[in-house]
């Protein structure tokens, strides 16, 4: 299949009558059935007509992913949520005034609208309304229901730039819409309205605190998201799956600063010694500490933002490196800090140093 690129480079909010008119054709051809990989304000999606069973199966086939994986619909105005829903909870509205559009997941009672190749057999709905001017575009040109996992081949870190996506998905499927970088490099925050109290089945941007305050009542975390000895599985079918995983082998070093450097460095040596590639996740304030193979600062310390939003790009560079060996610092699991850990635990399969 050949792939069109659709390279948008103005102001979000103002495209030119070329970039407009490719997503017009882009719309077009999700709702004939086809895909096509966009930018959101997390990470790249996968877009294809969330109401057509058929484009569904095709997500999976060019995704290489799972039919039991529910896919998020997306949407562009409240008022679609009727359709997906026959019940939006009070919860719903509070949380979609405070934050949709943008990076937050509901998980609601599915309507006979939303087919089972979407929901991967589940009688529920994850929906987000994105807050990307290009998505929101997108999105309304496709006929307002975009079924979108992140545009990346099962088991790959979520694409954040659209090199990666074209890495993954060139021929696969009919267009991507090139968009530059996502402003939060991390996959939305998923809550499950269904259950009461509601629960977070995945960390992210929105946290815990701020869904608390929005409704003025109590939100669980489920607990997989930084364990993996809990002996329960997660909620959210896809956070079972061993995602994000870089190519070479993940360990996370937490401890004081100069106990984290010095275990590193001492391994780093030993590692390459043997024969390997040494690669390190380092903050900024750090980065100068380490000896390695190759050393990436993936933001600041002071600014989870920076960290979350690089994430991503940091794990398929190692990867492109033929890095065979990671150590990365730990992170605080505080607010945003959750969703940083619980995909970098992820992709290092849960191995952690404590020193
Ligand atoms: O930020 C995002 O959410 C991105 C962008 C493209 O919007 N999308 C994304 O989709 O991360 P995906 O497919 O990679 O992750 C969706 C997650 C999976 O873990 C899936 O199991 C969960 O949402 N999910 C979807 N529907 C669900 C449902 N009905 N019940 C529980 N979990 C659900
Ligand atoms: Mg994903």
């Amino acid at each position: 299949m050949e792939t069109k690129i659709i390279v948008i480079r103005s102001d979000r909010e103002e495209l030119s009558l070329e970039e407009e008119a490719g997503l017009r054709e882009a719309g077009e051809v999700i709702k004939n059935g086809g895909l096509v990989a966009f930018p959101t304000e997390t990470v790249y999606g996968l877009g294809g007509d969330a109401l057509n069973p058929e484009s569904s199966k095709k997500i999976y086939a060019a995704k290489g992913r799972p039919s039991d994986n529910p896919l998020i619909v997306h949407i562009g105005r409240l008022e679609d949520l009727d359709l997906l829903t026959d019940h939006v909870p009070e919860e719903a509205e509070k949380l979609a005034a405070a934050f949709w559009p943008g990076p937050l997941t509901m998980i609601l009672e599915k309507s006979r609208k939303v087919p089972y190749e979407t929901t991967g057999g589940l009688d529920t709905v994850a929906v987000r309304m994105p807050s990307d001017p290009v998505a929101r575009k997108l999105i309304a040109y496709s006929g307002g229901y975009v079924a979108a996992p992140s545009a990346n081949l099962s088991g790959k870190p979520s694409p954040t730039v659209a090199r990666y996506v074209i890495e993954d998905m060139m021929g696969r499927i009919d267009a991507i819409v090139d968009g530059g970088e996502g402003e939060i490099g991390l996959e939305s925050t998923i809550v499950d309205l269904t259950v009461a109290p509601p629960q977070i089945l995945r960390p992210g941007y929105i946290t815990g605190r701020m869904l608390e305050d929005a409704l003025q009542a109590p939100v669980e975390t489920d607990v997989t998201i930084l364990k993996d000895d809990s002996g329960q599985a997660p909620k959210a079918p896809g956070m079972k799956y061993r995602h994000y995983a870089p190519k070479g082998d993940l360990v996370i070093v937490e401890g004081t600063s100069e106990q984290v450097i010095s275990y590193i460095n001492e391994r780093a040596a030993a590692d390459m010694a043997a024969g390997g590639k040494v690669g390190v996740i380092a903050t900024g304030e750090q980065a100068s500490r380490y000896r390695a193979s190759v050393i990436k600062s993936v933001g600041s310390r002071r600014d989870e933002n920076s960290i979350a939003k690089h994430l991503y790009t940091v794990l398929r560079e190692f990867d492109d490196e033929g890095v065979t060996q990671i150590y990365s610092e730990g992170f605080d699991t505080d607010g945003f800090g959750q969703a940083i850990m619980n995909r970098l635990l992820k992709a290092a399969g849960h191995k952690v140093v404590r020193l």
